[in-house]
């Protein structure tokens, strides 16, 4: 994109709310659709460096949503948990609104990969490779779904809550370089999750806590699942994701180094690197 150009956001009324989608690339069959899920609580623009990153000339057709309640999309009122299955539905109804026909590549970073793995059990023939970026297939203890409802509770109850939310994650987000060196990313970061709509956070939050594990799903798949990992994930840690990947019939591990939980954040020249090799590596989308 050229510098100052505007990022082309779309607004898509879906399933009774608006869905704003960043979309780039060739919008042709010869551009490789790769359908981008972001976590929490964040927004589409957590992809902007992996757009800045891949450019046009890749044949790569780049598609990230907020995900309902969400940065600019919406959530109806009085709306309860936002379930994993329902931010899925959505993703599919984006895809089928955009007229995309060809099978994707998807991506999905934390929160993004545990909708990932609700759309691959759903709409797993319109996938031919998946990307499980920083993220987990088990299911929350008793004690961390305990923990969500009552931060779901807060975000209602506590105006500002989200700057809360900011102090506790921030620091466990990032690699230790990213922090010390790189103060615009973090503040980058804190703005956005601060931005962010308190009852959307709150829905997505109780969805979180609501979810059920996907491992024995992800050991049946049969297409290449690429499992990306920070090098210092406090959150998702290599351990965990290197299991996750020998689990997959096809899995790859890569490790990102000096990255946390955020890689196309905090290094996205490596994370592009990896996501490209795997949609131009055969078969083909
Ligand atoms: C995320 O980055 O999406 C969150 O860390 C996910 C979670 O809270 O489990």
């Amino acid at each position: 994109m050229a510098v100052n150009e505007t990022p082309l956001i779309k607004m898509l009324p879906i399933n009774g709310v608006n869905i704003a989608v960043r979309e780039q690339g060739q919008d042709n069959a010869s551009g490789i659709p790769v359908l981008l899920v972001h976590g929490f609580p964040f927004d589409h623009s957590m992809w902007n460096r992996v757009f800045d990153e891949v450019g046009f000339e890749h044949h790569l057709r780049l598609i990230a949503p907020d995900l309902r309640g969400l940065g600019a999309s919406s959530l109806p009122d009085g709306a309860g948990p936002t379930s994993m299955e329902q931010f899925a539905d959505d993703l599919f109804a984006v895809l089928e609104v955009m007229n995309i026909r060809q099978k994707i590549v998807l991506c999905g970073l934390s929160m993004g990969g545990y909708v990932a793995m609700q759309y691959m059990q759903k709409y797993g023939d319109t996938v031919a490779k998946l990307v499980l970026c920083d993220t987990k297939t088990t299911a929350d203890s008793p004690q961390v779904a305990e923990n969500r409802r009552l931060q779901a509770q807060n975000l209602i109850d506590k105006p500002g809550f989200l700057s809360t939310v900011a102090d506790t994650m921030l620091p466990n987000l990032f690699a230790a370089k990213t922090l010390t060196e790189k103060p615009d990313v973090v503040q980058e970061m804190r703005t956005l999750i601060e931005s962010n709509n308190p009852r959307g956070a709150a829905a997505a939050t109780l969805g979180m806590a609501n979810r059920l594990d996907s491992t024995e799903y992800l050991k049946k798949l049969d297409i290449p699942v690429l499992v990306l990992c920070g090098s210092e994930d406090k959150l998702s840690p290599p351990a965990e994701m290197k299991k996750m990947a020998n689990q997959a019939k096809k899995g790859e591990y890569i490790e990102i180094a000096e990255s946390g939980h955020l890689p196309p954040v905090e290094q996205p020249t490596h994370f592009v690197h990896a996501l490209r090799d795997l949609c131009f590596s055969c078969p083909r989308p």
